[in-house]
Order: C-alpha cells, then structure tokens, then sequence
C-alpha cells in the first residue's frame, strides 16, 4: 500500500469527503439499527459541518489520489473538539485513524487550546475504545436525555454506569 499522506481538507476533496461522512451515518444508522438517521440524505451533515463558523480546520488522508479519511477541528474557547473522525471502512484498523488523530492533536497543540475533546456517541464502543488508547481519559460533559420517539425501552442497550447510576445507551 502506498503511504498515506495527510494534508488539508480543499474544494476539491468535496465529494469524496461527503462520502465518508455518508460512512459516518451509515456507521450510526448501524450502531442504533435505525435507518432514518440523517433523513433521507446520510450526506447532507456535511454542508452543515463545512457551514460551522467555528471550524478551525479540517484534514484529509490520501493514498494515490484518494481520500481515505476525514478529520477537523473546531474551536470553541480554549476547547478544541475533534470533529469528526471518519476512516472508510475498507481501510480501517491499519493505523490511518491513530496517525490522522494524533496528527489534529499536534495542530490543536499549536493552536493553544487549553483542551482537546471528541464526543462519540456512548454506544460506539470501537471508537471509545480508540479514542481512550490515544490518550483521551478524562470524561467531561455528560448528555442525559429522554426519548420521546416512542421506541421502545428495549431500543436501549444497559449495562453502563455513571456514579453508580445504571443508564441505558
Ligand atoms: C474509529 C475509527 C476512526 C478508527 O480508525 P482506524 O483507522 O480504524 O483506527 P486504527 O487503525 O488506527 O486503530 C484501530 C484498530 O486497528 C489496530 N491497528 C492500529 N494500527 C494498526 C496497523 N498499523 N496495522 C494493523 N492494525 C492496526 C489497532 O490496534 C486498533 O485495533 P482494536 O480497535 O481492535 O484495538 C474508525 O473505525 C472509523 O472511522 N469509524 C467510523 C466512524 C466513527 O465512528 N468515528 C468516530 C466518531 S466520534
């Protein structure tokens, strides 16, 4: 395999980049078995992260003029949150993910900020396990909610704990 090269995200990329985050969604409407997340086109969180007035800065992985991967950084304070972080699934587990994260890492380091934080849904276990061996383990916020969709309970995963507090997922 070629190496793969990191650069910054450009207009050009625009499709292929709206591609992996369609992955992105697939990925969820999988992990939650529900095919009407993102509506009806799994693309279009795209344009809307691309609209973000406090994205920093975005990056791709390209291996032979193509892009294998997606990555940004948004600045909120002295907060930077990685967002989002998209491998395509044919090239997953070979390292792409570990040097594209740690490579955002590096440029919020740069940036100053005094923090740097990713929010994985709580049942994506592959990349909370992937985010805690690069370092990430300090949990901050914690989004409580109720579900109103009228799914059933059983829709909910159990078996985490928060201060003792068994919540579903
Ligand atoms: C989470 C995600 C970004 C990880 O990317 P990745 O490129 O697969 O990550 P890596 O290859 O660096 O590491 C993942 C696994 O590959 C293994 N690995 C790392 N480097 C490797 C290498 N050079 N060769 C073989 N395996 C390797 C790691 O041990 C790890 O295995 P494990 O999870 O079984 O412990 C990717 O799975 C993905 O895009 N998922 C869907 C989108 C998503 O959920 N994004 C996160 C939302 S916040």
């Amino acid at each position: 395999m070629m190496k793969p090269v990191i650069r910054d995200y450009q207009f050009r990329d625009y499709d292929m980049c709206r591609a992996l985050w369609k992955e992105l969604t697939e990925r969820h409407r999988e992990i939650y078995n529900d095919p009407s997340i993102g509506g009806d086109d799994p693309g279009q969180g795209f344009e809307a992260y691309l609209a973000n007035p406090k994205r920093r800065a975005s990056w791709v992985v390209e291996i032979q003029g193509q892009i294998v991967a997606l990555a940004g950084l948004v600045v909120n304070g002295d907060e930077g949150e990685i967002e989002p972080v998209i491998v395509s699934s044919r090239y997953r587990s070979r390292g792409i993910g570990t040097m594209l994260v740690r490579h955002v890492v590096e440029e919020a380091r740069c940036m100053h900020v005094g923090y740097v934080s990713v929010r994985p849904v709580a049942r994506n276990k592959e990349a909370i396990s992937f985010f805690v061996r690069l370092g990430f383990d300090l949990l901050g916020q914690v989004e409580l909610f109720r579900d109103f969709s009228g799914a059933p309970r059983s829709k909910w995963e159990s078996g985490i704990s928060v201060h003792g507090h068994k919540l579903g997922y």
